[in-house]
């Protein structure tokens, strides 16, 4: 199945940065309108895709840096905050954001357990944040597609699915590699994150015809980066400082 070279994702990533996104996780702190619209997203989900069932939900999006990992993040919290068993997955093995993000070291996962390393039950890591599990990317393999699209990733989910209600499965780019339509097949659901100002439309154009020749079911779409205009101050992205991050599913 091939090698694993053992780098760490967190490295590519500033301290600054790091910090930066940490704030934007949901938390007791969050303003309530970010709260609220997570909220409805989480009811929108909720009823887009069938009752029955593990739900697998993944989070992508046309180009990079675009809000795929931080909005596939909060929408796990907000599932976790339910009374639901909630998995987080990180599948961008080429460039995993969430160990950095959670501040949890990202070995052993995804990729160890792909290539017969580790078993999963020893990649599962408890957080704190409302009960949510994780299993993080594991060491960056050279061969993402070809690990995604093995037996032993059919065998996981299923595995997985045993154990949870939700598991949220963060990707790469769609336009960029072909590891999301890989994943798709296992997929109730995908979210589609477009950031606002940011995406372009023939982007999106050429994301969704690639998830529709791959059967992806596209459950809604996550306008990212919105800018809120303060009730108090009258101005826009001046509301606080997540003043700049609102998020309104559809
Ligand atoms: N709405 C937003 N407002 C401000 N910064 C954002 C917003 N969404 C994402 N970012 C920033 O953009 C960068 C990329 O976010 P990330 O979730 O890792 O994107 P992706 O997974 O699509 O590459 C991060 O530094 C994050 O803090
Ligand atoms: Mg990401």
């Amino acid at each position: 199945m091939g090698k694993i070279v053992r780098a760490s994702p967190e490295k590519r990533q500033s301290k600054f940065s790091t910090l930066r996104d940490k704030s934007f996780i949901l938390n007791e702190t969050t303003p309530f309108f970010i709260k609220e619209e997570y909220k409805t997203l989480r009811t929108n989900v909720m009823f887009s895709i069938p009752s029955e069932g593990c739900k697998v939900i993944g989070v992508s999006s046309a180009q990079s840096m675009e809000g795929k990992s931080i909005n596939c993040l909060n929408l796990a919290i907000a599932f976790a905050q339910t009374d639901a068993r909630v998995l987080l997955m990180d599948c961008d093995l080429r460039l995993p954001r969430q160990s950095s993000l959670m501040g949890l070291d990202a070995i052993p996962g995804v990729s160890n357990i792909l290539v017969g390393m580790n078993k999963y039950t020893e990649a599962i890591k408890k957080t704190e944040l409302y009960g949510l599990d994780v299993i993080l990317s594991g060491d960056i393999p050279p061969n993402p597609s070809e690990l995604l699209a093995s037996d032993n990733m059919d065998k996981l989910i299923n595995q997985l699915k045993q154990h949870y209600d939700y598991i949220f499965i963060d990707l790469p780019p769609i336009n960029l590699v072909a590891d999301t339509s890989i994943v798709s097949k296992f997929m109730s659901g995908l979210i589609l994150v477009v950031r606002a100002s940011s995406t372009k439309r023939e982007s999106i154009v050429k994301a969704i015809s690639q998830l529709e020749l791959t059967g992806a079911n596209v459950i809604g779409i996550v306008l990212n980066g919105v800018q809120v205009k303060s009730r108090i101050t009258g101005k826009y992205g001046k509301y606080s400082k997540y003043g700049d991050y609102g998020n309104y599913g559809t």
